[in-house]
């Protein structure tokens, strides 16, 4: 497996107006592998990701994605070429299940007949049958399959990346457990750099290769999930996760 970065943030520092989110921030994302971000509310977790797509800006400090600075990148070029899902999924009401999964690859010029083929293949892949979903409207669909249909639309361009910015919160707890398991699933199949801002802990251990967890626009550790149940860099790790979680690793 690839052990280059995907996303690279270096030395980024991000002030809406009244003090700085992210002052002199460092962070590799590497190729291929399921990222998690946690921390508390407002630590910067959102912030992070929109400014891999450029939906924000630094102020000063360079993101790199696979290597290359997005400041020199066409915003929307970027965005087509990077996967986003977001809590409140943006499906377009108007627009059947298909039309919104086939969007990106639309734009970009696609051949109808090769989408209509990409549309079976990816309802299939997030487990809705095609006959049945591809020409419903979004709200003929529940909350969670909207939410399978958000991820389907950020994987139908193909993206070696995608942002996912607690995708699965609407979700009641056996569909989010389901899904949670079609992304590990996925991502053995097809690997993608995936970046997963969430405030579930259970959810954060359990689908990432590697936890990045944050305060106050600070990196408090950064490792595999293991690594921070059993080498919790300071209290405030044992805190955050729930010390319960490490009474099987104490003496
Ligand atoms: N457009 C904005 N204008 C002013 N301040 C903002 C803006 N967006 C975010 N902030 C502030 O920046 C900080 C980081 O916000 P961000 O949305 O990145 O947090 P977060 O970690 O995603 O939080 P949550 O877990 O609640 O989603 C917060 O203090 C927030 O109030
Ligand atoms: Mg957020």
């Amino acid at each position: 497996m690839s052990q280059a970065a995907a996303v690279e943030f270096k030395q980024v520092t991000k002030n809406y107006g009244s003090g700085n989110v992210l002052e002199r921030f460092d962070l590799i994302i590497p190729a291929g592998r399921i990222v998690t971000i946690i921390g508390p509310s407002g630590c910067g977790k959102t912030t992070l990701l929109k400014m891999v797509n450029r939906l924000i800006e630094p102020e000063s400090g360079t993101v790199l994605v696979e290597g290359e600075d997005v400041a020199t990148v066409d915003p929307v070029t970027l965005r087509r070429n990077i996967g986003y899902v977001i809590q409140q999924i943006g499906l377009f009401p108007h627009m059947t299940i298909g039309q919104n999964i086939s969007i990106v690859p639309r734009l970009k010029g696609e051949k109808k007949q090769d989408l209509t083929a990409r549309i079976s293949e990816l309802l299939e892949l997030i487990g809705l049958d095609p006959a049945q979903f591809r020409n419903r409207y979004p709200h003929e669909l529940s909350g969670g399959q909207q939410q399978r249909i958000g991820v389907a639309r950020a994987l139908a361009a193909n993206p070696s990346i995608i942002l996912m910015d607690e995708p699965f919160s609407a979700l009641d707890p056996i569909s989010r457990v389901q899904l949670q398991k079609e992304l590990i699933n996925l991502n053995q199949r097809v690997r993608k750099t995936i970046i997963f801002v969430t405030h579930d802990i259970d959810e954060a251990l359990k689908i990432a290769d590697l936890v990045v967890l944050l305060k106050e626009g600070r990196i408090i550790q950064t490792g595999t999930p293991e690594q921070l149940l059993e080498h919790p860099s300071e209290p405030y790790v044992l805190e955050f996760l729930g010390p319960e979680r490490f009474s099987q690793y104490s003496i």
